[in-house]
């Protein structure tokens, strides 16, 4: 009686509420419903992120100074003990220590800077496997390539504002790095560098931080939602109608509207995900290092944070310059923004992609391999040999394992094949008869 009384007055708010926002007209298209699931929005998760840096940004913004001047003020009650420390890691300083929650504020910043980097991996790494970036979802593809050097950026230019000695060599040696860039290296350099000074820099890389990324990042997500809003969610990998369980008909006609539904699916996502990111940070507090020009930091290791660690290593490698480092990320860079022009088969489903799955699972491997070393041996030198006995398996190992996958599997699809070819009364048109654009005909009526 009671719950029926509720649903009713519930139902009626909500009526009122969409007839004068008119939210039908601006909500996002309706999905259909078997997309509740984490895996389909991996995107909204890393833009729940996002809102989460924008908001806590903003708090931080409130008492940050971006100046290297000396200050006796900015460290709160302590002054005297830092009277040569610059203005941005006192400010900093006072942050943790002296604003009301001030520590779980900057610990979260820091940490959702590298959950939503995480997140942003898993995003593109899923993407990768099931295939989304095939027709016709490239321009999605490559606007979200575009979106992960935007937020790198982010993550490169925050690291130095709490002017830490370990952040200020790091960024120095971040710089050295993008100045070998081809073609956008020399245009960088005044931008980046400003007068020279260290004021300049760090003036330079607080207004790319707070201001120019950013809204580059929001007009680039803008652009990344219209696409994705314009072809739909991409169906799973299993739509293609020669795999064995078939996106059907019927999964792809019941669709639920994005409002209340999807967004309220995906707020419970942030919300968790708020939950545990003031968790982690309450629990393992963030901890300054030593100012930039303090002596008890004179012989302090260069190390990035997490997501620069490979890049790092890879110049600790012998004969490995930085213009070698560059060219490397150049290279794996243009293969991610034009890998919808490489793969160019109709095939989404992972089995049917040895090549490009051989290539994603060694670069994971590689990464996560890096990573590790490079926390491990932070400007430790590489000889030529080790790097080959340790890199060298992963991709031999990786190769192996995706070729004898790809056989098995060629085999049993073929014996479906046949199996098929005779009474077929599903969704789509018979396997024998299916066209070669027939992926993308399936996606088609998905995005309807
Ligand atoms: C800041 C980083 C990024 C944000 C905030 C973001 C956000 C989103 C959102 C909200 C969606 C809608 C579906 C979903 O929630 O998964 C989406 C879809 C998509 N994203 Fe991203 N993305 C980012 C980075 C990337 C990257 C690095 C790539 C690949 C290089 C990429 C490629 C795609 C593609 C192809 C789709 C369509 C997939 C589908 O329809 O299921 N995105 N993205």
């Amino acid at each position: 009686m009671f719950s029926h009384w509720y649903n009713r007055t519930l139902n009626k708010i909500w009526g009122f509420v969409e007839d004068r926002t008119s939210m039908k007209k601006w909500a996002l298209r309706p999905q259909p419903d078997f997309t509740f699931k984490p895996s389909y929005w991996t995107g909204a998760f890393v833009v729940n992120a996002f809102l989460y840096q924008v908001i806590s940004g903003a708090l931080l913004l409130l008492y940050y100074q971006p100046s290297t001047a000396p200050t006796l003020t900015a460290c709160g009650q302590v002054a005297g003990t830092f009277s040569t420390a610059p203005a941005a890691w006192c400010s900093t300083y006072y942050i943790i220590n002296s604003v009301p929650m001030g520590s779980l504020l900057l610990s979260s910043h820091l940490y959702g800077a590298y959950a939503m980097i995480f997140l942003m991996f898993v995003h593109f790494f899923r993407g990768y496997y099931v295939g989304v970036y095939k027709a016709p979802r490239e321009f999605s593809w490559m606007v979200g390539t575009l979106l992960m050097l935007t937020t790198l950026g982010m993550g490169f230019t925050g690291y130095l504002l709490p002017y830490t000695q370990l952040s200020l060599n790091a960024t120095n040696v971040g710089i050295v790095l993008a100045l070998r860039l081809p073609t956008f290296g020399p245009l960088l350099g005044p931008f980046i560098l400003a007068d020279g000074t260290s004021q300049g820099l760090l003036s330079r890389m607080f207004d790319a931080h707070v201001l120019l990324i950013p809204v580059a990042l929001g007009a680039l997500l803008y652009a990344h939602i219209a696409l994705f809003e314009s072809h739909g969610i991409a169906p799973p990998a299993t739509s293609d109608p020669l795999q064995r369980r078939r996106f059907t008909e019927k999964e792809d006609k019941k669709h639920v509207p994005f409002m209340p539904h999807i967004f309220f699916y995906i707020t419970k996502w942030g919300l968790l995900y708020v939950g545990v990111l003031f968790g982690i940070a309450a629990l393992w507090p963030w901890q300054l290092t030593a100012y930039a020009g303090n002596v008890a930091a004179a012989g302090i290791v260069t190390e990035p944070d997490w997501y620069f660690l490979w890049l790092f290593k890879l110049v600790d490698f012998t004969g490995v310059t930085p213009v070698i480092a560059v060219a490397v990320t150049t290279v794996l860079m243009l293969y991610v923004l034009f890998l919808p022009f490489l793969d160019r088969s109709k095939r989404t489903h992972p089995r049917d992609r040895p090549l490009f799955i051989w290539i994603a699972t060694s670069l994971l491997g590689f990464f996560i391999m890096m990573t590790v070393w490079g926390g491990e041996t932070p400007g430790v030198q590489i000889a030529p040999m080790q790097v080959a006995s340790t890199i060298g398996p992963i991709f031999l190992v990786n190769g192996l394992v995706t070729a004898l996958f790809h056989l098995r599997y060629r085999r049993s699809y073929a014996r479906r094949l046949a199996a098929r070819s005779v009474p077929y009364s599903g969704a789509y048109p018979s396997p024998g008869s299916v066209p070669s654009g027939s992926v993308g005909a399936a996606e088609a009526s998905s995005s309807e």
